[in-house]
């Protein structure tokens, strides 16, 4: 496996995956970048050096990224993740200094040496200002997993549309465009498998049970993200996107899906919608591989044995995790 670099919005499910991607011992994290999306890009950095402050991990570098989608007016989703974007748990800072790099000139002078997988966990406007001026870095990138967009599922932000698409369309559509100009795939996990995964209380009380202080620091911030899914949607527990995408790029028996070619609209009522030619209508090269299935059981049976810690500080194995039944929705 290369090394990957995390690109994301962090916000709760942003942090989450980040929790995952730093108790997996097969990846190797090159650098975060961030991107204006849950919340502003500088705000995202700290949360990111958050987190990486809980995990022992402040030797991995997090670069700022762009503050402002490539054309619209930038939207916050700080309704959703709270304002300091972890749900309102205002932790305290980490200690340290940002590196003087932006998150654009880091991944230029990353992919000039060295090839990498990329993870996007927020808007692609970082990866869309890089690669449309440096198209040919593209073919150093082994694989970029995408948390965005929707193939059958409806939106999230508006009937067709997924946040992260959303909130910078004309960036998705340009990765999509320049990935097919390369002959390369993006691999798409979008709504049709995040919407599956979802943290309820039950889950958090379980791993307060197993390490207390990884659920204790769970529940801090997901609260505020789970009274938001229970005034928005009447769901008693939170959809946690970004880990997915985690999950999948160690484990790609987590998802299942079909090659398509995909562009993103980036006008009027249909901004940010994914339009996946599955019934190869326009007779072009896959440019993305579109995934569609997903089954909860096996995701968070995954991502209980590798955030929660045992009291000796070593690793679950998860065939030997107790799991009470009936502990999350929609197992296949
Ligand atoms: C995506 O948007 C954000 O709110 C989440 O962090 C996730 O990346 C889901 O639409
Ligand atoms: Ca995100």
């Amino acid at each position: 496996m290369s090394r990957i670099v995390i690109d994301c919005d962090p916000g709760i499910d942003d942090s989450l995956a980040l929790m995952l991607a730093l108790s997996s011992p097969e990846l190797e994290i090159a650098g975060i970048t961030t991107v204006s999306g849950n919340v502003p890009a500088d705000m995202g950095g700290r949360n990111a050096r958050k987190i990486l402050s809980r995990m022992g991990r402040l030797d991995i570098p997090v670069y700022i990224g762009e503050a402002v989608p490539l054309r619209y007016d930038y939207t916050d989703a700080m309704d959703t993740h709270g304002s300091d974007g972890l749900g309102e748990s205002f932790l305290p800072e980490a200690s340290g200094d940002f590196p003087e790099k932006s998150a654009v000139e880091y991944l230029e002078e990353l992919l000039e040496r060295e090839r990498i997988s990329i993870i996007a966990l927020g808007p692609m406007t970082n990866l869309a200002r890089l690669f449309s001026k440096r198209p040919e870095l593209i073919r150093q990138v082994d694989e970029l997993v995408s948390m965005g967009g929707n193939f059958r599922s409806h939106g999230n932000c508006s009937p067709v549309a997924e946040y992260n698409y959303w909130c910078d369309p004309d960036a998705a559509a340009c990765c999509y465009k320049l990935f097919a100009e390369a002959g390369k795939k993006i691999e798409m996990i979008g709504l049709d498998v995040t919407r599956k995964i979802v943290l309820t209380p039950n889950i958090v009380e379980y791993i307060c049970r197993m390490d207390q202080e990884t659920g204790e620091f769970i529940r801090k911030i997901t609260n505020f993200y789970m009274d938001f899914h229970w005034e928005y949607e009447k769901i008693i527990g939170c959809v946690i996107n970004d880990p997915l995408a985690v999950a999948y790029y160690i484990d790609r028996s987590m998802c299942s899906g079909f090659d398509s070619y995909t562009e993103v609209e980036t006008e009027g009522i249909c901004r940010g919608q994914t339009v996946v030619d599955s019934m190869d209508f326009w007779k072009k090269r896959p440019n993305s591989h579109i995934l569609v299935k997903t089954d909860a059981g096996k995701f968070m049976r995954f991502f209980l044995a590798r955030v929660m810690k045992k009291k000796d500080g070593s690793r679950w194995r998860e065939e030997d995790l107790a799991l009470p039944e009936n502990l999350w929705y929609g197992e296949e």
